[in-house]
């Protein structure tokens, strides 16, 4: 892993802008972006005229609290391409996300957003500490997912070789980066668990892989994951965040020398954090839901889109625009088990402080009679069996003192876990539904 301290960043001038001059831009941009999604766009015309607003009203920042919020449900509504505001020939490209039930979320981009995301990617690589010239093995699947595309796009931009290996056949992931030697790796967090696991099982030493850089999203994963990866692969492991509905990977990202939560690309993102059960808009600082609108999407503008997301704003340290705190979780990921929230990333972080047990995790819920049952289903790291129940013991006691809840661990063999190949399912959630 290269060293932070002569580590020289690559920026471009508005990753330093004043904040003045960056409020200057996002205003005009957002104000077109009002303009365009009222003009184009019936859905948006007529959630703005029930919401009694229009564009012209827009004369701050602070005014797009006037403006209605957008929901997943829109765009389901308007399924398939009911949100766009050009002609369907304009569209380049189409991504939809999968969706548990129902329609998938569809989104669409025109040549110049596929420009623009490659070009926010590229930002993100280059803030991960990824330079032109460096060999990419990109393990996010491509498809209709954004990851595989999005990654793809923004490192041939900076000036990558790209291997586009996309996700699965974890023998032949760890067979390439041995032979091709990548420099750089983008894949889910706890896929790159499932290559490290291979790595181990055909006796290669991760530590000694090529892998400088790890740009890892798409799913929750906590600063007890970033230093389990960090440690097993000597590599940096840098967070980067996005949604297909507001362009796909490549929203906000960390800066390899600081580590400290994801700057927003805010040039072309405007974020807010609201209070998710009124609505009202929280100063930075404050926990809540994410919030974003596009400030330059030309096929679908998207107008404070509610993400479900839940973190808070924080002020730029390594670059001016803001950054978030890693993700704590969805608030639909949220478990409410006897009356407690649970996020799946509080029991991440208490179980990696355990040394005999892996960073596989599962949790599964059920009900006895009115009483929520939570069971928390780990492994044993290999040659650690023997302390592996002590540790369970240690990992329920804790959950008990610091969550509040009770809690069966469950200690499997290595391998006793199903692998992701892209996001992780942490919840499995048996309860019946009220
Ligand atoms: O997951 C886009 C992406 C691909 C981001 C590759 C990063 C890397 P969707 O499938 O639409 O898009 O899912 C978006 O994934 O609302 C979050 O809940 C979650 N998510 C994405 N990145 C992160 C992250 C892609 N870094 C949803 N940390 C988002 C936590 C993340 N959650």
């Amino acid at each position: 892993m290269f060293s932070i301290s002569t580590y020289k960043p690559l920026t471009e001038p508005i990753e330093h802008a004043s904040r003045d001059q960056l409020s200057a831009l996002q205003l005009k941009r957002l104000q077109w972006s009002l303009r365009h999604a009222y003009e184009n766009v019936p859905a948006y015309r007529a959630s703005f005229d029930a919401a009694g607003v229009h564009p012209d009203d827009c004369k701050t920042l602070a005014d797009l609290a006037k403006f209605p919020f957008t929901t997943k449900a829109d765009l389901r509504d308007n399924y398939p391409f009911g949100m766009f505001a050009v002609p369907r020939e304009k569209v380049s490209r189409i991504h939809a996300s999968s969706g548990t039930t129902g329609r998938p979320t569809v989104v669409g981009y025109t040549a110049n957003d596929i420009q623009t995301w490659a070009d926010v990617v590229a930002r993100s690589l280059r803030a991960s500490g990824v330079r032109p010239g460096m060999t990419v093995h990109v393990a996010y699947g491509y498809g209709l997912f954004t990851g595989g595309l999005g990654a793809h796009y923004g490192a041939e931009k900076l000036g990558c070789t790209v291997i586009p290996i996309s996700g699965g056949m974890t023998e032949r992931q760890v067979q390439l980066i041995t032979d091709f030697r990548p420099d750089v790796i983008m894949v889910t967090p706890s896929y790159m668990l499932a290559i490290l696991d291979e790595f181990r099982r055909v006796g290669l030493d991760p530590r000694a892989s090529s892998l400088e850089v790890g740009v890892f999203g798409a799913e929750p994963w906590t600063n007890a994951m970033r230093q389990e990866i960090e440690a097993a692969f000597d590599m940096h492991a840098v967070d980067i965040y996005g949604l297909s509905e507001v362009i796909g990977p490549g929203v906000a990202n960390e800066c390899v020398e600081t580590k400290d939560g994801l700057h927003i690309w805010e040039d072309h993102f405007y974020p807010e954090i609201i209070d998710p059960e009124t609505g009202a808009v929280l100063p930075d600082g404050e926990q809540g839901e994410l919030v974003f609108t596009a400030l330059t999407k030309e096929a679908m503008p998207i107008i404070r889109y509610r993400t479900r997301d839940l973190t808070r704003l924080l002020p730029g340290t390594a670059r001016s625009m803001r950054r978030m705190e890693k993700i704590t979780g969805r608030s639909d990921d949220m478990m409410i088990v006897r009356g407690v929230n649970v996020f799946p990333t509080q029991i991440e972080e208490m179980l990696l402080a355990l040394p005999a047990l892996s960073a596989h995790y599962q949790i599964v819920l059920t009900r006895e009679g009115r009483m929520d049952e939570m069971e928390v289903k780990v492994e044993a790291r290999i040659d650690h069996s023997d302390e592996a129940n002590s540790a369970a013991k240690l990992l329920a006691k804790r959950i008990k003192d610091r969550i509040g809840i009770t809690a069966w661990v469950n200690v499997l063999p290595p391998d006793g876990i199903e692998r992701s190949q892209g996001k992780a399912k942490r919840i499995i959630d048996k309860r019946p539904k009220v």
